[in-house]
């Protein structure tokens, strides 16, 4: 039986394999045209170092020169003595060019619908189904879209997890005139063609072991409304914290999804934030590190993910610095409001 594994690299590429149960993870590699650097194939020189941030793995040979007993602990592994027991995603610390990975992956896909889900929130649906397999990324990756008539392209999360059906959705904040928001206003159409890069990011979810703290800014929330559809479906998931900040009380949007996700998932919980209310809003106002619990927080080890405009994210690591916190691990993904770049 095969197993699905994710490439990843540091310039944000992730290319897709399938590594046999008997075969090394090198030589999957390479025989899919992937061309990790390598030295000794023995486990003793390291230059095949990685490390694995999901799924199972076994090691054959380590030299503890090539890798120490912290190393391991950190699930660094080498590609040369790894065989793999699940699906899985390895990240590699040096960009994919030098393993002639190639160009990410270019497809067309149709629109099917423009979902207006807020004041100023669409979810743009398309179909990939013209790709014969089913397209692979990982939960909050994102893909660039081209804008029809224009030689644009804007990088957005999914807003779903991979499906054998190919069908994708994605969050978009609707600007009063950006360029992908005025496409959407004024010519998008049912059976358009969007061409579509994909997967991009080194945003995404990595192996789920202890508690989670999701924090959303706006549109941010896309990337983990992909993560939470994928939660959803395993068994024994930790406590999910999610916060989710816009400005006003009509930027929320998918508020019956999020609601929904706590029926799937036991020990989620959700938090809108309301930048500044008004006389209809009761639930929480202001920015959402006046939201996060400290007590709460030190209790357990925890991971937490960081989506959306960069004030945003700079403000909850400053907050998470003054609380003198030291047991967690971040991710976080900057974009800038206008969605033309990941940052
Ligand atoms: S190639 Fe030397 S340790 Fe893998």
């Amino acid at each position: 039986m095969g197993h699905s594994v994710a490439l990843n690299f540091a310039d944000g590429k992730t290319f897709f394999i399938s590594v046999n149960n008997d075969e090394l993870l090198l030589n999957a590699a390479i025989r899919q045209g992937i061309t990790l650097p390598l030295d000794c194939r023995e486990g003793v020189c390291g230059t095949c170092q990685g490390q694995c941030e999901t799924g199972i793995y076994e090691q054959e040979y380590v030299d503890e020169d090539a890798l120490s007993e912290r190393d391991l602990a950190e699930r660094k592994m080498l590609a040369c003595q790894t065989r793999v027991k699940s699906d899985a995603a390895f990240y590699f610390d040096h960009h994919s060019d030098i393993c002639n990975a190639g160009e990410s992956l270019k497809i067309a896909t149709t629109v099917t619908k423009v979902e207006l889900v807020s004041e100023t929130t669409a979810i743009l649906h398309v179909d990939a189904s013209q790709h014969p397999q089913q397209l692979q990324y990982l939960p909050g990756q994102y893909a660039r879209l081209h804008i029809p008539g224009t030689d644009e392209w804007r990088s957005y999360s999914f807003a779903n997890r991979p499906n054998a059906e190919n069908q994708l959705q994605f969050l978009i904040r609707l600007l009063p005139d950006g360029v992908m928001s005025n496409y959407l206003r004024d010519r998008c159409d049912v059976g358009q063609t969007i061409m579509m890069e994909a997967p991009l990011g080194s945003f995404y979810l990595r192996e789920v072991e202890r508690p989670l703290v999701f924090v959303a800014g706006g549109t941010g929330l896309s990337a983990f409304l992909g993560m939470l559809d994928t939660i959803a479906e395993q068994d024994n998931a930790p406590a999910i914290h999610l916060y989710y900040g816009v400005n006003t009380e009509a930027d929320l949007c998918e508020q019956q999804r999020l609601q929904a996700y706590a029926e799937r998932i036991p020990q989620f919980s959700y938090h809108p934030i309301v930048g500044r209310g008004t006389d209809t809003w009761t639930g929480k106002t202001g920015f959402i590190q006046q939201h996060l619990d400290k007590d709460q927080l030190a209790e357990n080890a925890f991971d937490m993910y960081l989506c959306g405009p960069p004030p945003m994210i700079e403000a909850v690591k400053t907050w998470l610095d003054d609380q003198a916190l030291s047991n967690y691990r971040i991710y976080s993904e900057k974009f800038l409001q206008s969605n033309t770049a990941k940052v």
